[in-house]
């Protein structure tokens, strides 16, 4: 489901769990929990000090993307995590945790490093996406960009929370195919990860 601390004032919402995640039931335990455990380090936090969790609380056969059907089974528990934990930012890593939590269509080449004012789970919150930790397995010089984008976590943690004002809610289909993307982006949008 999620691990962490039940006060965090920070959460992060990754994907699915993989192989490593679904043996022991805690999320992002595998090589990509490395490389969020390191950028936590970039900015003075570990592990228990913040609460983790994914869209899917289960493993996608075959690490296959996250279906429509899988997303809208999982979500309930994920505002019912938002709403116990209470985070003053959630840091959404990659496209599927942004696109379901800020409920825009936008992918995570455009929208990362943003933050948004939002209200999930009856919280108002900052929405903080940014690039998914595996990425930077996959593409190293993608470290720097994950880097640039934590080193803001502590000002907005730091920071009041605005109240949103609250937008006309537009259907998004969060499993659907990404609408055309320009070139740099559609390598990344292909990975499933960006
Ligand atoms: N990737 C995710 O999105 N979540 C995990 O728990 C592990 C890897």
């Amino acid at each position: 489901m999620g691990t962490g601390h039940p006060d965090a004032d920070l959460m992060f919402v990754g994907e699915a769990p993989g192989f490593h995640e679904d043996k022991q039931g805690a999320p992002f335990v595998g090589q990509a929990g490395k490389v969020l455990e390191r950028l936590l380090g970039t900015i003075g936090l570990t592990r228990p000090q913040v609460y983790i969790a994914n869209v899917l609380k289960c493993r996608p056969p075959g690490n296959r993307d996250p279906q429509p059907d899988e997303i809208e089974a999982c979500e309930g528990h994920l505002f019912a995590q938002v709403e116990l934990i209470r985070p003053k930012v959630i840091c959404t890593l990659g496209n599927f945790a942004t696109k379901l939590l800020s409920g825009q269509p936008h992918g995570i080449t455009r929208v990362h490093g943003r933050p948004q004012p939002r209200r999930i789970g009856g919280v108002d919150l900052v929405l903080y996406p940014i690039f998914h930790p595996a990425a930077a397995l996959y593409t190293p010089a993608m470290m720097t960009t994950l880097e640039g984008d934590f080193a803001r976590l502590p000002e907005l943690l730091a920071g009041p929370v605005e109240v949103p004002v609250p937008a006309a809610r537009v259907p998004v289909a969060v499993g659907a195919p990404p609408p055309p993307v320009a070139e740099p982006e559609r390598e990344y949008a292909q990975l499933g990860l960006f």
